[in-house]
């Protein structure tokens, strides 16, 4: 029934996945989000417990079930994401970045509903902290991966991304492909390590590439300090 043999990979290792979208409020019953599921950052956390691992998933609003063994820490906007993945950076020794991040929240949060009326309205945004770039910033011994989501020149986006947010490695997904991207049970992918290191994905189950991911991380960690 568990196709997936355990593994020790990453025994003694702590591992911190982030997950799902986030809601960035308007009013009480609005909000701005994604259509992140969460399933790809579950897949990690699930099999990351497989491997041996110490598993922390701070996740957004999913409907998920918790992988068992996992520590679940749930957040509802970027800014609450933000602040647990910055207190439970310094202890973890893989960093796994999978959380589909608003890039923009609305300025103003309103306390009561807004009642509509005839006429239409704009919201005005303001930036949210791309975390993942802090983590770059305050890197130590981590070994950090980024997700890129992209629907035009994945590969040079990608790239892009890695060297700018000082990553280890980055799956870049191509989430205008037919079952690769938000939602799917499946994903393709191009993962690229700081190392040189580079491989393609086919079309996999997310469970299959989130065991890839690991294995391939796991080998670039050896001889690091457990
Ligand atoms: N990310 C993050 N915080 C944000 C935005 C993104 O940590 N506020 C992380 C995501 O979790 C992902 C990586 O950055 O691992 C790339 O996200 P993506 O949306 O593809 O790239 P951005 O850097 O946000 O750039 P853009 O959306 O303009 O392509
Ligand atoms: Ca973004």
């Amino acid at each position: 029934e568990d196709e997936y043999r355990k593994t020790e990979w990453l025994k003694g290792r702590r591992v911190l996945i982030t997950a799902g979208p986030t809601q960035e409020k308007i009013d009480p019953v609005r909000y701005f989000t994604n259509p992140s599921t969460g399933k790809m950052g579950f897949a990690l956390a699930r099999q990351a417990v497989r491997s041996g691992a110490d598993v922390t998933l701070i996740t957004g609003p999913v409907s998920l079930h918790t992988p068992k063994g996992a520590k679940r820490i749930d957040v509802v906007s970027a800014q609450e994401m933000y602040e647990e993945v910055l207190k439970h950076y310094p202890a973890a020794d893989l960093v796994i970045k999978s959380a589909a991040v608003a890039d923009y929240r609305p300025k103003e949060t309103f306390e009561h509903k807004m009642k509509k009326s005839p006429g239409g309205y704009a919201v005005q945004m303001e930036r949210t902290h791309d975390i993942l770039q802090e983590l770059g910033t305050r890197k130590e011994h981590q070994y950090l991966i980024g997700f890129a989501a992209e629907t035009n020149d994945p590969e040079r986006y990608g790239r892009e991304k890695l060297e700018k947010k000082n990553l280890d490695a980055i799956v870049i997904n191509n989430v205008a492909e037919e079952g690769a991207g938000f939602g799917t049970d499946t994903n393709a992918s191009l993962f690229i390590q700081k190392s040189g290191r580079e491989k393609i994905y086919p079309m996999m189950t997310k469970d299959q590439l989130a065991e890839e991911i690991l294995k391939e991380a796991s080998q670039e960690m050896t001889g690091r300090e457990r």
